[in-house]
């Protein structure tokens, strides 16, 4: 592996170039082969449809190096079912699951170098997303597209690492009944930025958003699902069409039941039961598993313990880890190889 010159160990969350990425456009109906390309930049019209009505959306995930030096994806079959999901409800062509999946392998292979070292704690994140990028001025889906992967080194999404979390039950809302909490689109997060920057600037590390009708359940933070375990041991997650569906926090229902032996249930969670509660965390791509600490429901604080991860909660950790690090079996078809 080449010298990236890299403290992998110390990485954060952001963007860091990598040396190709893939470049898809779609024209007069259809989508062309894509080609890896050294250009980070994105020339656009004035008007495209992304600048003015926000059509876009996008995926995450994330390969690792393995003990043995392979190189591996987890899952990347589902990010490609969820993009064609978003793609759907956007109005943008999907572009083929298989090619996705296809596309996906060929950006790893070829910013290999940039993978981190097994046991750095980092990983290499994969950003696939689409884009209208001809011009419109009525309201209205672009007939043009770009679907790019860019690829880039990240350590955890916390600052500070893996340590218990303060998050805040929101006063803002992030998704509406019958809208787009379920898919994975740009909107969805510019939706959520007032409210983040508000959250870090009253000292929280996150918004827990309830239901926007009734405001009395749970139903994720802004950029991860939530999970609970019960003083017996159950495994819960909020059940709600406007979440996203997460494919850590399903991969964690079956790591509970398949690997820890643990009943795991998904259901409507009231916000009134979040004191019956022994542990709770944030789970996603870009979070892993991220322990709350506490969580404040205007001044009314739950407090799950701010020292560690909580004992379900770190078995679940490191079972996934395991899995995705090909360190324990996995089950059929959540690895994908690389090399
Ligand atoms: N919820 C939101 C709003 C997210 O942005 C993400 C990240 O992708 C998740 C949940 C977790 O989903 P996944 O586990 O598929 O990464
Ligand atoms: C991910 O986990 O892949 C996400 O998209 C979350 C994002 C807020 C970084």
């Amino acid at each position: 592996m080449a010298n990236k010159d890299i403290d992998w160990g110390n990485l954060g969350f952001g963007y860091i170039k990598t040396d190709k990425r893939f470049v898809a456009t779609y024209q007069d109906g259809a989508w062309n082969e894509g080609t890896l390309s050294e250009d980070e930049t994105v020339v656009l019209h004035e008007s495209a449809c992304v600048l003015q009505y926000a059509q876009t959306c996008f995926e995450g995930l994330k390969a690792y190096r393995t003990k043995d030096g392979e190189i591996v994806c987890f899952r990347p079959d589902l990010n490609a079912a969820r993009m064609a999901d978003s793609c759907r409800r956007m109005k943008m062509p999907v572009f083929p699951e298989d090619k996705f999946v296809e596309a996906i392998i060929e950006t790893v292979r070829a910013n290999a170098d940039w993978v981190p070292p097994y046991g750095s704690g980092a990983s290499l994140y994969l950003r696939p997303f689409m884009f209208g990028t001809n011009a419109v001025i009525g309201v209205k889906p672009a007939t043009e597209f770009e679907f790019r992967i860019f690829a880039t080194p990240v350590g955890p999404y916390f600052k500070g690492g893996v340590r218990p979390l303060t998050v805040r039950i929101s006063d803002f809302d992030r998704a509406a009944p019958r809208g787009t909490g379920h898919i994975k689109a740009g909107l969805n997060y510019a939706m959520s930025l007032y409210a983040i920057v508000d959250a870090h600037e009253q000292g929280y590390d996150e918004n827990i958003y309830v239901d926007a009708m009734t405001r009395t359940y749970i139903e994720e933070t802004g950029g991860a699902n939530v999970l609970f375990v019960t003083k017996d041991k159950k495994v819960l997650t909020p059940k709600s069409d406007s979440i996203l569906p997460s494919i850590t926090r399903r991969s964690l229902m079956t790591v509970a039941r398949d690997y820890l032996g643990l009943e795991a249930e998904e259901r409507p969670i009231a916000l009134s039961e979040l004191e019956n509660f022994v542990e709770c965390g944030l789970c996603g791509t870009a979070a892993v598993i991220s322990p709350v600490g506490k969580i404040v429901d205007h001044g009314k604080e739950i407090v799950y313990g701010m020292d560690s991860m909580g004992e379900v909660t770190q078995k679940l950790y490191n079972t996934l880890r395991s899995i995705q690090m090909c360190e324990i079996p996995a089950p059929e078809g959540w690895i994908c190889k690389i090399n």
